[in-house]
């Protein structure tokens, strides 16, 4: 698992939001990706792989472009917390990025089709996709909110935190969201990080949550942390378990 931890937290670093592809996964790629699909489903989530190069088509105010694949997964939910699909999803999005393909999470997207190429189940329904493909862009690094503006401490009282605690920060503000919103804040409590929505953000704000959930926990796991999270109404708590440093 530390192994994982620290595969994906390097992910962080590389994953950026890719809408042009040069190439699809091969069939042996495509049955290493449906196992990882399969492992990562769980909590009333289920990640299908589908084929269709209509997918993506839908073009409102520029959004859904993807060309050059039609391999996609979809994130379903049959009754889920929207927190646990954000932090699946991206789970299996560091792990594609681990293999080499680039992803981009995608809330506007064709969703008959997809309906059709991912066999939707009785009590299902369709949440976001992400393309899945070769990569035909350079890493592009979005921007991102200062974390003084996430957390609402100084520099200098930013500066004087454990380094787990800096590097779970840091992680977390790499996380994407729809429209790059960032529609969280983080509330250092002791050793405990709390995570707050701050706004729906398009309907999309706790899985922006669970997808930032993600990456804190492995900027911690890379600080040598390892914990847990606890939930208050929408908020999701981090408390430290071990220090292995
Ligand atoms: C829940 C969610 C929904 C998204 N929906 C779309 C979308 O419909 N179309 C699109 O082009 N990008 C979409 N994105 C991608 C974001 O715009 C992108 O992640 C963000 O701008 C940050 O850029 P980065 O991923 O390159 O860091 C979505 C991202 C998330 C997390």
């Amino acid at each position: 698992m530390a192994f994982t931890m620290e595969r994906w937290y390097s992910a962080t670093k590389e994953r950026f939001a890719v809408r042009s592809y040069k190439g699809e996964p091969s069939q042996g790629e495509l049955e290493a990706l449906e196992e990882q699909a399969k492992a990562l489903s769980g909590r009333g989530v289920r990640i299908a792989l589908g084929y269709d190069k209509h997918a993506f088509s839908p073009i409102i105010m520029g959004m859904g472009r993807v060309k050059g694949t039609g391999v996609f997964a979809a994130f379903i939910s049959e009754g889920a917390d929207m927190r646990s699909l954000g932090y699946l999803g991206e789970a299996f999005v560091l792990e594609c990025t681990a293999l080499g393909f680039g992803t981009c999470w995608l809330g506007i997207y064709n969703k008959k089709r997809v309906k059709n190429a991912a066999s939707l189940l009785d009590g299902e329904t369709l949440t976001c996709i992400t393309p899945i493909g070769i990569s035909k862009e350079s890493y592009t690094p979005r921007p991102r909110k200062p974390l003084s503006l996430l957390t609402g401490l100084s520099d200098d009282v930013l500066r004087e935190l454990p380094e787990w605690q800096k590097l779970a920060l840091n992680c977390g503000r790499r996380a994407p969201s729809a429209v790059n919103a960032q529609p969280w804040k983080y509330t250092v409590e002791g050793e405990q990080l709390r995570v707050s929505s701050t706004g729906s953000n398009y309907g999309y704000g706790l899985v922006d949550l669970g997808i930032t959930m993600l990456h804190i926990e492995l900027g911690a796991a890379h600080g040598g942390v390892a914990g847990e999270w606890s939930f208050e109404n929408d908020d999701a708590v981090f408390t430290p378990m071990s220090y292995n440093n």
